[in-house]
């Protein structure tokens, strides 16, 4: 089976400095220099999933400037078909000004310039020409509340599988987790999805999960960064897959993007929500060695020789 994939989300340009620490509120740090990456949550998944074997198309937004032309020219070089980017005047192509500190841990601020203007009626497009072509739609959360609800109820309609990367949690997604996405948030996004639907009290991930998958009827994937991903499936089976030992975490930045288009690919290819999250644990586990939301995400071999 073909793994055909439709990526829906943000697409930035990363600045990027590293510094011995973050800074805290009001204070400077200063670094040896600035780095120019690809990064949005969205375009960093659909790099991941084109390199771990998966047909990518990808539907998004960019300024018309230097920079927005350069980000689409680096995913059209992952192969990555870019036929639904709307290019847009009059607006900047999204900037992220990212802190990397000496442990591989980030700090992340994000100007979301032309992902603010990506529109419900786009994404409709996009959704309505993967049908029949799609295995699996990935939305993720950096672009405007009504285009990712209009992504997932596409997606139910059209009958595609559809994985939604909580991050940030948006409240207009509690009108639409009953249409059954797979969500993978982090820990604190599970807590905020929790709360979100007004359950007080500390909770453990496992039942914060299991309050989730009650909801969507489907299964909730959790990660949990140097700790693997928790897994919680309709009629409560738990599974925990452990994160792959990195001799050196250099940079953190994008490790969640990097399974969420690891997973999708997977599960797009005809793979278990628990195969395909292991496969996606195994190449977020090798992305962290490497400095750059992409630089250190892996191809397909890459990924299956970790797997063994
Ligand atoms: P981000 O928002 O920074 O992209 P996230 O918070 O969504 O990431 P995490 O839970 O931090 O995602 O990490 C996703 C996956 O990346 C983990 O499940 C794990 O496989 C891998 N990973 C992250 N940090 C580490 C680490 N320190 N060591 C090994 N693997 C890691
Ligand atoms: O998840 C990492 C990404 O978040 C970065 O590439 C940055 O652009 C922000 O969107």
């Amino acid at each position: 089976m073909i793994a055909r994939v439709l990526v829906v989300g943000a697409i930035n340009v990363d600045l990027v400095v590293a510094t011995e620490r973050l800074p805290g509120p009001g204070e400077t740090v200063v670094g040896p220099g600035v780095e120019r990456h690809g990064g949005g949550k969205g375009a960093n998944a659909a790099v991941a999933a084109a390199r771990a074997g998966a047909e990518v198309r990808y539907c998004g937004a960019i300024g018309n400037d230097d920079t927005g032309a350069e980000a689409l020219a680096e995913l059209h070089a992952e192969g990555i078909d870019i036929a639904d980017v709307a290019v847009l005047d009059g607006v900047a192509t999204g900037t992220a000004l990212i802190v990397v500190d000496a442990q591989g841990e980030n700090q992340i601020a994000v100007g979301a310039g032309a992902n603010a203007a990506v529109t419900p009626e786009v994404v409709r497009g996009a959704v309505a020409r993967a049908a029949g072509w799609a295995g699996c739609l990935l939305v993720s959360t950096e672009i405007p509340a009504d285009a990712v609800v209009a992504a997932i109820v596409a997606a139910a309609e059209h009958g595609i599988c559809c994985v939604l990367n909580s991050a940030p949690v948006l409240a207009e997604l509690a009108e639409v987790l009953p249409l059954g996405p797979i969500v993978t948030p982090n820990a604190s996004e599970l807590e905020d999805l929790h709360l979100l639907f007004g359950e007080r009290g500390r909770r453990s991930v496992a039942e914060m999960a299991t309050g989730m998958s009650t909801l969507t009827k489907a299964p909730v994937v959790v990660t949990l960064g140097g700790d693997g991903v928790f897994i919680l499936e309709p009629g409560g089976r738990e599974t925990r897959i452990p994160a792959g030992s990195v001799s050196q975490v250099r940079d953190t930045t994008g490790a969640g993007d990097t399974f969420n288009g690891v997973f999708a690919a997977t599960l797009a290819g005809g793979a278990s929500v628990l195969d395909a999250s292991a496969r996606g644990v195994a190449a977020a586990s090798l992305s962290v060695a490497a400095v750059g939301a992409r630089g250190g995400m892996p191809r397909g071999e890459h990924i299956d020789a970790a797997l063994v």
